[in-house]
């Protein structure tokens, strides 16, 4: 089975190394060469991580490896995929011009799915000719340790559609959870509330940061805490997220945080800034 994955960041890299790892032939995607680059180094060291860890062998890597592909044109990687899976930026209007394009040009039997953590799918099957065929595959961050896969039905995705891409997500030593599309999902409907509260408790000064991070790991066996984990998902990402749910939903409980959004504002970004609630310099 072939499969397409689009964007060579952190989440396109990682797809891309799981279903490789576990059979299946996969064209990456990125139309900047020097983040396709960087995509394949990430998968390679990440694979080194694993081999160094005796979760693979060395053959498993090559073999990995030879089963990866990548393309700088849309166009020419989607050719012959059966299944696409798109982990470009999250920006709505990017989403729905590559959506357009790969309906163009992937087969029509093609799956499309949408790694989005947010954008409604019903919104992006609706830019294709084939929105029975549109799904969100969401992965969680690292992707090849993270066990869950969100799947999200659109209003119009098939039944037969979502069994498939349950049953591929189990190949992949996942844990599908099927969802229907609704702002933020399952997942980020109840992560971004949460982080969005610490940083309250932050603001309000409730407590700092170290200290809200302890309680939430020590208290409540989290691997990490709110604060440090908003700084690896990234504050803009967390803040555009929340501006989903709260435009999406009209609740007043999904406001975003002032402290969080004059940190995006001042470009306080976390871990890829180098400067969150820690310093990552
Ligand atoms: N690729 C391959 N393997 C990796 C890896 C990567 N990128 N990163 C870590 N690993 C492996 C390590 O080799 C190690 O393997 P073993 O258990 O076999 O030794 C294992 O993962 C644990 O890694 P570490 O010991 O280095 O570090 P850790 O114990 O601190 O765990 C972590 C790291 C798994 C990331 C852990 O800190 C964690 O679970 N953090 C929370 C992650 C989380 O919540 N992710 C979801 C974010 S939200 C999201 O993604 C979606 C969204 O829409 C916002």
């Amino acid at each position: 089975m072939n499969v397409a994955v689009i964007g060579a960041g952190t989440m396109g890299n990682g797809i891309a190394h799981v279903f490789a790892q576990h059979g299946f032939s996969v064209a990456l995607i990125d139309t900047n060469p020097a983040s396709l680059d960087k995509g394949l180094a990430t998968i390679g060291k990440n694979l080194d991580r694993q081999v160094a860890k005796g979760g693979l062998t060395a053959d498993d890597k090559a073999a990995t490896l030879e089963r990866l592909t990548s393309f700088t044109s849309l166009a020419e990687g989607v050719r012959t995929a059966d299944l696409v899976v798109e982990a470009a930026t999250e920006n709505v209007d990017l989403k729905l011009s590559i959506f357009r394009e790969l309906d163009q040009h992937a087969p029509t039997a093609a799956i499309l799915a949408s790694n989005t953590s947010s954008i409604s799918i019903t919104r992006i099957a609706a830019v294709t000719k084939r929105p029975a065929q549109v799904i969100g595959m969401h992965f969680m961050n690292p992707v090849p340790v993270m066990k869950l896969v969100e799947v999200i039905r659109g209003y119009a995705t098939s039944d037969e559609v979502t069994q498939r891409v349950m049953d591929l997500s189990r190949q992949l030593g996942k844990t599908p959870t099927e969802v229907n599309d609704y702002p933020g999902f399952v997942a980020n409907r109840i992560l971004m509330p949460m982080i969005n509260e610490a940083i309250y408790s932050l603001f309000e000064g409730v407590a700092g940061v170290e200290e809200i991070d302890t309680v939430m790991k020590l208290g409540m066996a989290h691997p990490m805490g709110p604060l440090q984990l908003a700084d690896f998902i990234g504050l803009d990402v967390c803040l555009a997220i929340l501006r989903v749910l709260h435009d999406g939903l009209g609740n007043p409980k999904y406001a975003p945080c002032p402290l969080l959004v004059n940190m995006v504002t001042a470009g306080r970004l976390g871990v890829k800034s180098g400067e969150g609630f820690y310093s990552w310099a």
